[in-house]
């Protein structure tokens, strides 16, 4: 008998089960948009380059159209569609809206995923290429426009809304009293 070139398996999605017999192929970003209709992760370049697909994976930052489907299963993800509670915006979400950090929007929802993770990753110590001093007595660096705009990198917006990101994801930090 040739090997099976599909699987069923069940993906968690924004706190739901979903269910879907996938090739083993198919990329998390097209089983999202196309097998379970969470069309608001979007598809830029495919290649891991834009970051327009980035989602949370067990709350870690991951670029979708990377990660194979099936690599998913017993895995909590989370979309743009699954950060808000109810009708109340995630606080990275009201900072995009009250600072202007939209402009076509197709980059907005990997933006922000990826600065949700971003707070927890400087939250817990995690250095990036901007951080001075990583000895891990420092402690988390402030939280400046630069170590805001490297941890950020992964993540283009072609249409130059870059300024008011950086200020939005600042605004999101300071409840965590970590921007600069
Ligand atoms: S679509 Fe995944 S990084 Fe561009
Ligand atoms: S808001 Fe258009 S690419 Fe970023």
């Amino acid at each position: 008998m040739p090997p099976s070139t599909s699987s069923d398996l069940t993906l968690s999605v924004n706190g739901e089960k979903y269910t879907l017999t996938v090739d083993h192929r198919t990329t998390l970003l097209d089983a999202l948009r196309e097998r379970l209709d969470l069309t608001g992760t979007k598809k830029g370049c495919d290649q891991g380059q834009c970051g327009a697909c980035t989602v949370l994976v067990d709350g870690r930052r991951a670029v979708s159209c990377l990660q194979l489907a099936v690599a998913a299963e017993g895995r909590e993800i989370t979309t743009i569609e699954g950060v808000a509670e109810g009708d109340q915006l995630h606080p990275v979400q009201q900072a995009f809206l009250d600072l202007d950090g939209f402009q076509c929007g197709y980059c907005t929802p990997g933006q922000i995923c990826s600065a949700i993770a971003l707070i927890e990753e400087h939250a817990a110590g995690w250095p990036s290429a901007a951080t001075d001093d990583i000895r891990p007595e420092a402690g988390p660096p402030p939280l400046t426009p630069e170590e805001i705009r490297e941890r950020m990198s992964g993540n283009l917006c072609r249409c130059g809304a870059y300024v008011s990101i950086v200020q939005a994801v600042a605004r999101a930090a300071e409840s965590k009293g970590a921007a600069a």
